[in-house]
């Protein structure tokens, strides 16, 4: 979603925050722009990429304070009247924001009745204006943010400066991310440090409700109750993106190639000279829970199912898993001792973040699993296990995914000391390795199959289902093709009628628990006209079978073949033309509800 760069104090901004925007476009954008002061405030932005905004502003610029955003469009559509920065009525105010304002509609009538006009149609040019109203009343920039805090509902990370002062940065932050990072002479805000870490690794994270100001000397920060605070600057590891492609044409295409590395890795950090390295602490707790209840949203939702039944399984723990955005309206915690595992590749989505707030609240552990070290989630989690899978730039997820389930069935064989998942885990890897160097020409045919089809079908059972959905979802969110992902099970139940002459029927049978009953499914299906194409494993493999791939411990596909469901999306969206790495209206981190 939306992401901020801004800085004062340097001679020139322009090269961090363009450099910034571009380390931050992993959160998905449609439009950039950038405003700084110099003999008033002056803003570009356009639709488009910060490449192509890059080409629109002046080759030199003379200002040493500047502000930078890339927005993915919720309110108003992503036009150039809506692209931030936004610049109040009386032109006092430019405001950049991340989030989303609830009750940006009264506040818009409010401001209409004091002779307040608007330019777009976003909730953040509603906010320049309320600050802007308030402080031509009382003429201190910290007093109006006092003033107006208490009006906004909704998230949000702002900074912003105004004409009367062009050395100074004023932010404020609630459920969106900010950090500033502290430098010598400059001081910098971002939505995340990674933009901030060629030019200082000290930072302050604010927290919900803080607001401040930086200058070129200080970063001032008051708490939510308005007082004055000291926060200690803290230093962080990250992980820069690197925009080094490897020699791979797309980034999804070098991430699908990693899940054989990110599983070995999961291995040796978390079974490091044969012993589990999880926190003695996290396991005891687990190991007390009567049930485990998981939260996730897309790809981290279809990874909790199968870590869900991994612990159910193999550790004997009711578990239940809900997703994110869903259980929030319905916000029951199972058990009498539960125990709540969040599972978030970014570690900032907002619907996680709003089920943690009332996680807490019934004092419920948690464990954040993520990629995100330091991240918003991770913060307010008890516990958090690292994915160590790199960083993911491409917005389909793909080896997140299958680090993520990696990581569930590690830690159920810690929980039960049990080396045997080890060496399940271990022997993934040859079957990871074999489709990548053997199955790739196959799967590439069936994309050319399925790449000018309406709808594409994708059947399982159990842990076969539970890859289906993502094998589904991916298909859909990169290539645009509807797919549809059901139990065999409930095929009879309803799906059945949909099935038609030519219709890609994509069949896994890795479970030796359900491959009897997919094989009816099979017979179900092509008696009426699909085009069956399975995916099976050696031993329950018949004649016939589109990709065969060597045994496995069955309840690690999302492990093992998850690859084949990765490879398939990436073709067809390749063949149909699309940008693989960022499909259109996703984000790679959905930084609002
Ligand atoms: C799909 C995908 C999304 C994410 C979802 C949750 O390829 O990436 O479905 O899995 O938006 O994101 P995180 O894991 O960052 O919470």
């Amino acid at each position: 979603m939306c992401g901020i760069v801004g800085a004062v104090g340097f001679i020139s901004p322009k090269e961090y925050v363009f450099k910034g925007l571009k380390m931050l476009d992993y959160r998905g954008y449609d439009s950039a722009g950038i405003a700084y002061a110099d003999n008033g405030i002056k803003i570009y932005k356009d639709v488009g990429s910060v490449e192509h905004l890059l080409t629109i502003v002046p080759e030199t610029i003379n200002s040493n304070i500047m502000i930078g955003h890339t927005r993915w469009a919720t309110h108003g559509a992503p036009t150039k009247l809506n692209t931030h920065p936004h610049l109040s009525f009386h032109k006092h105010i430019c405001l950049v924001h991340n989030g989303v304002i609830e009750n940006f509609k009264e506040l818009r009538s409010f401001l209409i009745e004091k002779g307040y006009s608007f330019y777009g149609e976003t909730d953040t040019e509603i906010i320049a204006n309320l600050i802007e109203y308030y402080y031509l009343q009382n003429e201190d920039v910290i007093e109006t943010i006092k003033v107006v805090k208490p009006l906004i509902k909704g998230s949000y990370a702002f900074v912003f400066f105004t004409s009367d002062d062009p050395n100074t940065l004023y932010v404020l932050k609630k459920a969106s991310p900010l950090v500033i990072g502290l430098g010598k002479g400059f001081n910098l805000v971002a939505s995340d440090a990674s933009p901030m870490i060629d030019y200082t690794n000290e930072f302050i994270e604010l927290d919900d409700g803080e607001f401040g100001y930086v200058n070129k000397e200080d970063a001032v920060i008051f708490n939510k109750k308005g007082q004055k605070i000291i926060k200690d600057p803290i230093s962080k590891d990250v992980e820069l993106i690197s925009h080094d492609l490897k020699g791979y044409p797309h980034y999804m295409l070098k991430e699908i190639e990693e899940i054989d590395e990110v599983v070995k890795r999961a291995i040796s950090i978390y079974h490091e000279d044969n012993e589990y390295q999880f926190d003695s602490k996290l396991l005891k707790e687990l190991r007390e829970a009567d049930h485990v209840m998981f939260l996730g949203c897309g790809t981290s939702y279809h990874a909790s199912l199968v870590g869900g039944r991994i612990l159910e399984n193999c550790n004997n723990i009711p578990t239940t898993e809900y997703i994110a955005s869903e259980w929030a309206y319905h916000p029951v915690v199972p058990g009498k001792k539960p125990f709540a595992i969040l599972i978030s590749q970014s570690g900032e989505t907002a619907d996680l973040i709003h089920c943690l707030k009332i996680i807490k609240e019934k004092n419920v552990p948690t464990l954040l699993i993520t990629n995100t070290a330091g991240s918003t989630l991770s913060r307010g989690c008890t516990y958090t296990v690292l994915l160590h899978a790199g960083v993911e730039v491409s917005v389909a997820s793909t080896k997140a995914y299958a680090a993520q389930v990696a990581i569930l069935a590690l830690l159920s064989g810690a929980l039960n000391k049990n080396d045997k998942m080890v060496m399940d885990l271990k022997a993934t890897i040859d079957v990871i390795d074999s489709i990548k160097n053997n199955l790739k020409k196959q799967i590439e045919q069936i994309a050319e199959e399925i790449k000018d089809k309406d709808h594409v079908f994708f059947l399982g059972r159990s842990f076969d289902y539970f890859l289906s959905l993502e094998a589904s979802l991916k298909l859909k969110e990169i290539s645009y093709i509807h797919s549809e992902a059901y139990p065999g099970g409930e095929l009879k139940h309803g799906p059945i009628a949909l099935i038609s002459e030519g219709l890609p029927v994509i069949i896994f049978i890795t479970d030796p628990n359900t491959a009897n009953s997919m094989r009816s499914n099979v017979e179900e299906v092509k008696s009426r006209g699909a085009k069956v194409y399975i995916v099976s494993t050696k031993s329950l493999s018949k004649k016939g079978d589109a990709l065969v791939v060597d045994d496995y411990a069955y309840f690690l596909s999302g492990v093992a073949i998850s690859s084949i469901a990765f490879y398939l999306a990436y073709y067809v969206s390749l063949k149909k033309g699309y940008n693989v790495d960022k499909p259109r209206n996703l984000a790679k981190s959905v930084t609002v509800e």
